[in-house]
């Protein structure tokens, strides 16, 4: 029943971000800095957030790279692990030198938990070249906003065992920082990687 008030939570919040894109192209409309599609909502950003081993980071240390991220946490059951897990055979269907041109970045919504040593053993479990990136709750908070994710924490039970409700996309950032495109959940790998391709 919890996996399904869950899954239902999903949903509902896919749709809420579905309308709230919807409702961003409304109020736009015309064309975006990115020169992408017509009213694209403008993503990403300046963000300061802590590495795997303790160091500050900022978008200017993965300039030249395309960024492609997801904002999670490791406790998550299953959203969180599958769309890694995309990322991962996306990049593998890559030829070695597309995949060198990519910074694959977990951040977690979950600070309390996810320490820079937890984010960094999760995100390079899912592949060598991931990243995981966490931070202070404000830090969080702020590369967010910025990325327009969505997170609350859940209620905790008996035990203090605690869910985090979250948006789930998959940033694609270009070299220069722009924003580029994202790929919904459920997308497969193959077009991840057909999408990262037409990308570069
Ligand atoms: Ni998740």
């Amino acid at each position: 029943m919890r996996w399904l008030i869950y899954g239902v939570a999903a949903v509902a919040l896919i749709v809420a971000a579905g309308i709230a894109v919807l409702a961003v192209k409304v109020i736009e409309g015309g064309p975006t800095e990115t020169g992408g599609l017509m009213g694209q909502p403008s993503v990403g950003g300046p963000f300061e957030l802590v590495d795997g081993d303790g160091r500050t980071v900022t978008p200017a240390d993965f300039a030249g790279k395309y960024m492609v991220l997801y904002f999670g946490f490791t406790y998550c059951p299953d959203v969180c692990p599958t769309e890694l897990i995309a990322i991962a055979d996306a990049l593998d269907l890559l030829t070695p030198e597309q995949r060198a041109r990519i910074q694959p970045i977990f951040v977690t919504v979950d600070p309390e938990r996810d320490t820079p040593a937890v984010v960094k053993d999760y995100a390079s479990n899912f592949h060598p070249q991931m990243i995981g990136l966490t931070g202070s709750p404000e830090q969080i908070r702020e590369a967010a906003k910025a990325y327009r994710v969505y997170y609350a924490k859940q209620e905790a039970d008996e035990n203090g065992n605690y869910q985090m409700a979250h948006s789930s996309f998959i940033y694609v950032m270009g070299p220069d920082g722009r924003f580029l495109r994202h790929f919904s959940m459920g997308t497969s790998p193959e077009e991840i990687a057909e999408g990262l391709r037409s990308a570069m």
